[in-house]
């Protein structure tokens, strides 16, 4: 388990959002419920600038949590007006049992995603994130940073009844900056997003990035293909996913690919 270099956030900017995330009749009434058929053991809420005044009215402390990224964004030396990515700012609560995948989260071209992470409440076991199959012991309120675009990233199971409570920010970084500052390889590159390989699959992660563009995620998220392979290569995939000779390891990431199955992507972290 290996440490990162720590930034804390000060306790007094998280505590009221950790006791307003406690309380279970604030989930229920403000935060989007699960899926059908799924257990209650994860609500979230993301929002972003233009979301404040909705957000501070149900009791989310937004002043804080733009203090707090501004913290974040000046620790690490990035600009204040950074843009934040498609998550933006997020709070989420997890109850035991819960464990994120690992997967990556989309980025643009030139711009890479990048989340900063910590837990304002940290389960008695469990819930600790794992980046490129590294588990992080991470303290309750240290900042770890997460290239969300670029590393597959997930969660180890949360044990016990402590719950956990974090705050997540994400930001689009340039790219030249991400390599100024040694977080990806500088001959890493771009390529564009295929469905084929993308938020779960393995690979050299020194030499290229996937980046998806704005319509892409969009077919991406409703399980399309269409505009994004050409009838060709639909046909072959097709044909092999009804192969007998197809393993099921790749007659899932054919599935995905092809919207026979719905992607368990994991956009919490
Ligand atoms: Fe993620």
């Amino acid at each position: 388990m290996s440490k990162p270099k720590g930034l804390f956030i000060d306790k007094e900017l998280t505590t009221y959002i950790r006791d307003w995330m406690s309380s279970k009749e604030n989930r229920e009434t403000y935060l989007p419920p699960p899926p059908e058929n799924q257990p209650d053991n994860m609500r979230s809420k993301n929002f972003w600038k233009e979301d404040f005044d909705q957000i501070r009215y149900v009791g989310i402390d937004v002043d804080a949590i733009e203090e707090i990224d501004h913290i974040i964004l000046d620790h690490y030396g990035l600009d204040r007006d950074t843009p934040l990515d498609e998550f933006g700012y997020m709070v989420s609560w997890q109850s035991e049992g819960k464990e994120v995948t690992p997967h990556r989260d989309a980025n643009r071209k030139g711009k890479i995603n990048v989340r900063f992470n910590f837990m304002i409440q940290k389960p008695t076991k469990g819930g600790l994130p794992i980046i490129s199959g590294e588990t992080l012991g991470v303290e309750e309120n240290e900042v770890w940073l997460c290239l969300a675009g670029l590393n597959l990233h997930g969660t180890t199971k949360i044990e016990g009844e402590k719950d956990r409570i974090m705050i997540s920010i994400g930001h689009y970084v340039d790219e030249e900056i991400v390599k100024k500052k040694g977080w990806m390889h500088p001959d890493c590159k771009p390529i564009e997003e295929n469905p084929m390989w993308n938020r779960s699959s393995v690979f050299d992660e020194d030499k290229f990035y996937p980046y998806a563009s704005k319509m892409q995620t969009q077919n991406l998220r409703n399980n399309t293909v269409n505009d994004v392979i050409s009838d060709e290569e639909l046909m072959k995939m097709v044909s092999e996913y009804y192969s007998r000779e197809t393993t099921e390891e790749r007659k899932n990431e054919l599935g995905i690919a092809l919207g026979y199955i719905k992607p368990q992507i994991e956009e919490d972290e």
